[in-house]
């Protein structure tokens, strides 16, 4: 690869906190050129997520930001973002990254930070997604890309993906299906803001130049847009 296409490519940071199994599907992604960016860096709060080895192996250079009990949320996000501006990305994502950011952090960012949510927003914002959804007997349930906004998981949502909830299903069973489909819908969605496709103006997403009144939807198993 030529050095102009790579100062082509999207600069991302990924910030993580677990497994790191949507980063992976970003590093995949840009690897196999399907996604026209690069992961500058990936940031944990957890010196032992397995995630990080995932960069690792990609070649991506990773640093851990932990905060104790008496770490000032305002003095971790400064941190994160002296951090994050060394890297000068044009996007951050979140993958997976359970901290919750100042009002100050997300605003600075505002536009230019996405989020996964493993279920279908508006609906279970929050923790146990999977769990909750059984637990109310839903017939479906999903995952949802969305611009970070200062309500926690109530950013404006760009995607989401369904899957049907099956009446044998356990967490762990509906958690793995729920993760295919985030693994699709995340790259796909940072190669809209790559292509210059996608951007948020006030509250609005805009995709292709135009408003999007309600997100792309996508079924399990499609591919089509
Ligand atoms: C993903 O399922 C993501 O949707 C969820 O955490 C998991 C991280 O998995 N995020 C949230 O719950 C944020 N509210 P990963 O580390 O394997 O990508």
């Amino acid at each position: 690869m030529t050095k102009t296409k790579t100062a082509q490519r999207l600069p991302l940071v990924v910030l993580i906190s677990g497994e790191g199994t949507n980063l992976q599907a970003i590093l995949d992604a840009c690897a196999s050129g399907a996604l026209s960016a690069e992961v500058c860096t990936v940031i944990s709060n957890r010196a032992d997520a397995p995630g990080l080895r995932r960069a690792i192996a990609a070649g991506v250079p990773i640093h851990t930001i932990q905060a104790t009990a008496q770490t000032a949320r305002t003095d971790y996000d400064t941190a994160l973002r002296i951090l994050i501006e060394r890297h000068n990305p044009q996007l951050i994502l979140l993958a997976g990254f359970m901290r919750i950011l100042s009002d100050a952090f997300v605003r600075h960012y505002r536009g230019r930070l996405l989020n996964i949510h493993p279920a279908l927003l508006p609906k279970y914002r929050g923790l146990h997604t999977h769990r909750r959804v059984l637990a109310a007997g839903e017939h479906e349930h999903g995952c949802s890309v969305h611009f970070v906004t200062e309500e926690l998981d109530g950013g404006p949502v760009i995607a989401q993906a369904k899957v049907a909830v099956r009446p044998d299903d356990t967490e762990a069973a509906l958690r793995a299906r729920v993760q295919r489909q985030e693994h699709r819908l995340y790259p796909r969605v940072v190669g809209w803001f790559a292509a210059g496709r996608l951007l948020l103006k006030n509250q609005t997403v805009w995709l292709d130049g135009a408003p999007l009144t309600r997100p792309k939807m996508f079924a399990e198993g499609s591919d089509s847009e």
